[in-house]
């Protein structure tokens, strides 16, 4: 048994760069045997010696007088926790006595086959992989799936999901979900785990299929009778793949960085790649953020000659976790140097347009975006937050130059082409200053490698190095809150803190292996300005036992605390919800992953209770809501994937033939598939309420 917690699983989507190795807490012999089988793909690329934060006793002090809206937190446990939170006989009771708008009974922690919903509301599947997208869609047949099946049909691995009005109505919009990545081994009959076999069932035609999965869906979606429904006339839906016509604008667009021999213009590129998280703009635009881009690069050999190889390093590629560049050129980093610098963008697509092409903006600047979600800043320019989802990378925000029009959504369309990154350094103070990537400024210049303002974007990573940004444990979605201007900073884990990359006031627990979720407060409201102030609202792991560091609300109940916040969003009332990707690394909580609403203000702050649970190896991603709450849009991604050799009675890796779980249909011939659900309260009415 002890044997089956070491898997050596190659990262694709976000989920397993933590995952990777299964640390069970009753097998540490094991998690140290794993440490040392690593290889480099799996080692975090910021090796940079930015500014630590003096002395981090007194920081975390300083933060623990911050957590104001704890309630008794403990004194300080020993280095690696901030606060022992123990809950206490009767606490959970209290919190019935406490206003909360969260007036749900919660669901438990555990893990099995299938998926849970609160009581009072309805988990309906909407969309599962292979589903029609167009009349003229073909029969889903995972046997005998070809490109041109799943170019007309809903991909694979959903992730983010907005949802576009139509007309106003909140029955009636555009679904807009990114599939993030694909599992060769749940996908294809007997073709098992591809990186671990060099590739060898690999064909150019599943490769196609492979590409073709990838990308986003724009499906138009309707209620009627109570029931949310595709409408597969509607001239509306697309397929967005690997292979769909881009163009790339702003500042680097057209530079010397960006040309291939396909294109050497610079300007134009084909497809979009492990979309993560993403972003609806208030003019209703759709944001794909490309996330773990450099897994799909090849040629590990020719790395070394790259003209810039060190920035290839920075950036993890040629990660070859797929083999696209055996048969596509652009893919080999030896073939096309360039190709690698035209990913790792924010893609915007006008879904009101289905003949759009959708834009890569490259203002927003390249690295493992997680996701981008907009604000309305007070003075009328668009604040866009975004994270890079790499242990000890960086946080960055964008400013535009332009304001929004609300009145003119033709005036808005490429508002993201100019303006002003910026990425974050945390004080131990609290505060956080917002620093400037442009060319020119605070060590930006040629001398230190940056020729313009487009190298500093292609290579952001290394301008954030330079200007002395705060390593982060993680940063996965980044949520506005438009009713009160709070921003949530879901950290998902890290484990090299403490280790390569010091402790410090924000980033405050030695290993932390359940994340923790940052509240920033911009100064005067102002989501432009160049500070802002920060807090810890919660840190991931379990109250009850304080060697873990976990720090929630008193009030919090056994099912109510998590580990590992990945992707977040907030009601048309302001109410925060936090979804998890623990990964392989389930085990350490006991619990499948799954949405939590977390409460941010007065006494219960700090407060989790627990939604909705996905079934065994998948991961929760894409909450969102429509616009008036009747609606809980959730995309239940990889199931029966991760961790299925710690399910119990399992306790193998998952295939095709074999998985772990057949959710959603349950069919003997039916291998598991991602898909969206939807959730509504039983009787209609506000979901959650
Ligand atoms: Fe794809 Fe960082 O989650
Ligand atoms: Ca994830
Ligand atoms: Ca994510
Ligand atoms: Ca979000």
């Amino acid at each position: 048994m002890a044997a089956n917690f070491l898997r050596l699983d190659k990262p694709r989507g976000c989920r397993a760069i933590e995952g990777r190795h299964i640390m069970s807490e009753q097998n540490k012999f094991i998690q140290t045997r794993a440490f040392r089988m690593e290889t480099s793909e799996d080692h975090p690329s910021n090796n940079t010696e930015n500014p630590t934060m003096g002395d981090v006793i007194n920081a975390r002090l300083g933060r623990r007088d911050a957590l104001r809206g704890m309630l008794a937190v403990t004194a300080l446990s020993s280095v690696g926790g901030l606060a022992g939170n123990i809950l206490t006989a009767g606490a959970a009771d209290a919190a019935h006595h406490m206003k909360s708008s969260f007036k749900f009974d919660e669901i438990s922690h555990g893990v099995d086959e299938k998926h849970h919903v609160a009581s009072g509301h309805d988990a309906d599947i909407l969309l599962r992989w292979g589903d029609a997208l167009f009349e003229n869609s073909p029969v889903f047949d995972p046997a005998k799936q070809t490109k041109a099946s799943q170019e007309k049909q809903f991909g694979y691995n959903n992730d983010f999901v907005g949802f576009i009005p139509l007309n106003g109505a909140a029955d009636n919009g555009l679904l807009c979900v990114n599939h993030e990545y694909t599992n060769e081994e749940l996908m294809f009959p007997g073709l098992g785990r591809q990186d671990k076999a060099n590739y060898a069932g690999m064909t150019k035609d599943i490769a196609d299929v492979e590409m073709a999965a990838h990308g986003g869906t724009v499906v138009e979606i309707k209620k009627s009778g109570g029931k949310w429904a595709p409408v597969l006339s509607s001239e509306y839906n697309r397929r967005i793949t690997a292979t769909t016509e881009m163009e790339m604008s702003g500042p680097a667009a057209g530079n010397a960085l960006v040309k291939t021999n396909a294109d050497t213009s610079g300007t134009k590129v084909l497809g979009t790649i492990n979309n993560c998280a993403g972003g609806i703009t208030p003019w209703g635009t759709y944001l794909m953020a490309e996330e773990n881009f450099n897994g799909y690069f090849w040629n590990k050999d020719g790395a070394a000659s790259h003209p810039n190889a060190d920035m290839l390093k920075r950036y993890g590629a040629p990660g070859q976790w797929y083999n696209w560049g055996a048969y596509y050129d652009r893919f080999d980093v030896a073939k096309e140097p360039n190709e690698v610098h035209r990913f790792g963008w924010i893609v915007e697509v006008d879904a009101m347009d289905p003949t759009s092409t959708p834009k890569k903006r490259t203002a927003l600047g390249r690295f493992k975006h997680e996701g981008a979600e907009t604000i309305i800043n007070k003075d009328g320019r668009i604040v866009v937050y975004t994270g890079d989802d790499e242990r000890g990378d960086y946080l960055y925000k964008f400013v535009t130059k332009g304001k929004y029009d609300p009145n003119n959504r033709a005036a808005n369309m490429n508002l993201l082409d100019e303006g002003t990154l910026y990425v974050a350094r945390f004080n131990a103070d609290g505060s956080l200053n917002w620093l400037p990537l442009v060319h020119g400024e605070n060590g930006l210049t040629e001398a230190n490698g940056f020729a313009d303002q487009a190298a500093v974007l292609v290579f952001a990573r290394k301008a954030g190095d330079v200007v002395g940004a705060t390593k982060m444990d993680r940063p996965e979605d980044v949520q506005p809150n438009p009713k009160t201007n709070k921003v949530y900073v879901c950290l998902t884990n890290n484990k090299y803190r403490g280790d390569r990359h010091p402790l410090d006031a924000a980033n405050p627990r030695e290993k932390n292996p359940f994340g923790h979720i940052i509240e920033i407060t911009p100064n005067g409201d102002d989501h432009a300005d160049a500070s802002s102030k920060w807090d810890i609202l919660v840190q991931g792991g379990n109250p009850a036992k304080p060697e873990q560091g976990a720090v929630f609300n008193k009030a919090t109940s056994e099912n109510g605390w998590f580990g590992s916040p990945d992707n977040a969003t907030v009601d048309h009332t302001g109410r925060l919800w936090i979804t998890t990707d623990q990964g392989s690394a389930w085990p350490k909580t006991g619990t499948a992953d799954g949405v939590w609403a977390l409460e941010t203000d007065g006494e219960l702050r700090g407060t989790g209770k627990m939604f909705f649970r996905v079934p065994i190896g998948a991961e929760m991603c894409g909450p969102c809501f429509n616009p008036d709450d009747t609606a809980f849009f959730l995309a239940v991604q990889h199931p029966a994937s991760d961790g299925a050799k710690a399910f119990p009675g399992f306790e193998r890796n998952s295939t095709f033939e074999d998985p772990a779980t057949r959710w959603p249909d349950f069919k003997d011939d039916m291998p598991p598939r991602p898909s969206v659900v939807v959730i509504s309260k039983k009787g209609g009415g506000v979901v959650g309420s």
